[in-house]
């Protein structure tokens, strides 16, 4: 780019003109890197692998900037039977990204749905917590140092509730699966950022209070989460806006960092406000860093039903609609303090200090991105630095 660059400014300096014209971006990723914004897609092994539309992966490495895969990290994609893992999809999909220095999120280790055969797993609670311990290490670990972030758990939270779902996770460990999710994700890979996932929770309502207690408690007790994925699967032309905001803003608030994970909306009137309005939102938002849309062409789209949704970006034929221009556009018009800030937000590193004398061993051992202010005895006990006990339930230790 600066090749092309440099010439080019002489010229206009040259012709006396301006050099804004030749700093518009030409890309959804070009434009979104400027803002300091993870841009991507969910995408498939397979539909980047060897074999892929060539098409495709054109659009999906000139476009954004992060990928996402669509269901290839799920635990019965990786951990198709007991203790067996695979990769293979994952690997592909991290390969091309690596090839094509893209980002990518993990998605996701802790999940009710697509669990394969832990979901029909009968095992004790220790049982069970050393299945999701062992899984996480091995998915993660497999991974380290490649995943910017993980969705650790996905969709706990009940529809219309502030209470969790009852799961079979939280119906043969209890509710503090999520916190031991969390910690053990952090100890497989201390500089992966840590990010609690749900839908219906975008905008101010019943289920993103619950999910806006589950995190601030998660943050008052110490646990290693970074961020809040907001799935963002909209229906019509209009979303709410101004409560998506504050719903943003309250989670800054905690210090979360916000992604929209999965965005697809079907509104038949192909209107660009939703995407305009969510971006603009986004835009405004220091800690909103990332915005993913799940999948990249509506003939592709896990809401197309087999025919062809109005969902995405990008048509049934891979043409850009007009929603890819909106989107340049609500981003060319960020402001530029606020990219700066969002390129780091919530990324800072802390080193932690071991009180003398204590017989502990710290989580994370004050290394990664996560300052890890928590320290865990033998027993497993979750204490803070202080000494004081921040949960009744014991945390498996480690072997
Ligand atoms: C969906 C995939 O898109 C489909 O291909 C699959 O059949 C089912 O799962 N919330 C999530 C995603 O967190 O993992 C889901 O993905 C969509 C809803």
């Amino acid at each position: 780019m600066d090749r092309i660059l440099c010439p080019l400014a002489a010229l206009s300096i040259a012709l006396g003109f301006s050099l804004a014209s030749s700093q518009t971006a030409t890309s959804l990723r070009d434009a979104a890197t400027r803002a300091g914004l993870n841009f991507g897609a969910a995408v498939s092994g397979q539909s980047v692998g060897s074999g892929g539309n060539a098409a495709y992966k054109q659009i999906v490495s000139g476009e954004y900037n992060t990928a996402v895969c669509e269901n290839d990290m799920k635990w019965q994609s990786t951990e198709p039977s007991r203790g067996q893992f695979s990769y293979a999809g994952g690997d592909r999909v991290v390969d091309f990204a690596a090839a094509n220095t893209m980002k990518m999120r993990g998605h996701t280790l802790v999940w009710h749905s697509q669990a394969g055969w832990v979901g029909n797993f009968a095992g004790t609670r220790e049982e069970m917590l050393l299945a999701m311990k062992n899984h996480i290490d091995n998915v993660v670990g497999h991974y380290k140092g490649k995943i910017l972030e993980w969705d650790v758990v996905n969709e706990a939270v009940a529809d219309g509730s502030t209470d969790l779902r009852n799961s079979f996770w939280r119906q043969r460990i209890g509710a503090d699966f999520i916190d031991s999710a969390f910690v053990y994700a952090h100890r497989a890979d201390p500089a992966a950022l840590l990010v609690y996932n749900d839908y219906g929770a975008e905008d101010m309502g019943t289920k993103s209070n619950g999910v806006y207690n589950l995190v601030k408690r998660m943050k008052e007790n110490r646990i290693p989460i970074n961020g809040v994925g907001l799935q963002s699967h909209f229906s019509g032309s209009s979303i709410r806006k101004a409560d998506i905001d504050k719903n943003i803003k309250r989670l800054a608030e905690l210090g979360l960092r916000v992604s929209i994970t999965e965005l697809d909306i079907v509104d038949a009137s192909l209107s660009t406000a939703p995407w305009s309005d969510l971006m603009d939102v986004c835009m405004a938002n220091a800690n909103c860093t990332a915005f993913i849309t799940w999948g990249v062409y509506d003939a592709m789209s896990w809401r197309s039903n087999g025919g062809s949704c109005n969902c995405l970006i990008f048509d049934a034929q891979m043409r850009a609609k007009g929603i890819r221009a909106a989107l340049l556009a609500s981003m060319a018009a960020a402001d530029p303090a606020i990219a700066e800030r969002r390129k780091s937000f919530g990324m800072e590193t802390s080193r932690i200090r071991i009180a003398p004398g204590l017989s502990a061993h710290a989580v994370g051992a004050g290394s990664g991105r996560y300052p890890t202010p928590f320290l865990t005895f033998g027993g497993g006990a979750l204490i803070d630095i202080q000494g004081r006990r921040l949960e009744q339930r014991p945390f498996l230790p480690d072997p």
